[in-house]
């Protein structure tokens, strides 16, 4: 029981923050158009306007601002591991990442067709016992967590075994607890799913 404890705790402390009132207030425009700029490079790998189209590279159109910021930080000090990102955001300053940060997350994804419907429906099972309650129905993200709807099933696959495996490239204790009883064939329905939803 003790195992299971914390990440249910923590779980709860975060749906009672995703409820709370998420007001939108009207993005301030010399931010979004100097983060349109720096973020002229990032389309090589992660597509116009953020929607990737690369299997292993996510998607940042439509993703929350404070997670992109937090993923970024994350590189730049070490915490989550990618040569090239590493690399890349370390040469950003600050305000610049907040500004591309901001430009993403109004952007809307381009979605693509749903590839295999018998995953994607084994895959809603799961999630609504296991996901649902911190990545919520929708999946559209929060400052607390990632928005996971119509991201990329490859990249979907790769970061929740890497969670899985405690390897390094991603550490979160929340993400570890829940995927440590995941098969392989759990984390492909789980990734059809998120990715068919809109
Ligand atoms: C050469 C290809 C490439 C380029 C160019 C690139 N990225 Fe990435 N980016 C990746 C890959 C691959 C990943 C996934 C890394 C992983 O699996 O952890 C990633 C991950 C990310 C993430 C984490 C997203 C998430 O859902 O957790 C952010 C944020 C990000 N990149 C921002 C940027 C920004 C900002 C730029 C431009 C300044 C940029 N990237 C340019 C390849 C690229
Ligand atoms: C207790 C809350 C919680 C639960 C339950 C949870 N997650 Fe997460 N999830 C998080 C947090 C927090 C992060 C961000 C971690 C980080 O910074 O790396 C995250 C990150 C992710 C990411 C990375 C997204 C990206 O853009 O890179 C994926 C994929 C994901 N979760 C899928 C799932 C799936 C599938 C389940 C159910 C099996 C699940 N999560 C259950 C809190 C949770």
């Amino acid at each position: 029981m003790k195992k299971i404890a914390y990440p249910l705790l923590a779980g709860l402390m975060l749906i009672s923050s995703a409820h709370a009132a998420d007001p939108k207030p009207t993005p301030d425009e010399t931010a979004l158009r100097n983060g349109q700029k720096s973020a002229q490079f990032c389309r090589h790998c992660h597509g116009v306007g953020g929607s990737s189209v690369r299997e292993d590279t996510p998607n940042l159109a439509g993703q929350n601002e404070a997670y992109l910021l937090t993923q970024m930080e994350k590189f730049v000090s070490g915490k989550r591991k990618n040569e090239f990102m590493e690399g890349l955001i370390k040469a950003l300053t600050p305000e610049e990442r907040k500004n591309i940060a901001l430009y993403f997350s109004q952007q809307e994804v381009v979605v693509k067709p749903v590839a295999n419907a018998a995953q994607a429906a084994s895959g809603k099972r799961l999630y609504e016992s296991l996901c649902i309650s911190c990545h919520g129905a929708t999946a559209y993200g929060t400052e607390k967590v990632p928005r996971l709807a119509s991201q990329q099933p490859p990249y979907l696959q790769d970061s929740l075994k890497r969670y899985r495996s405690g390897s390094g490239e991603r550490i979160d204790p929340l993400m570890a607890a829940y995927t440590r009883n995941l098969k392989d064939a759990d984390i492909v329905n789980l990734s059809a799913y998120l990715a068919s939803m809109r």
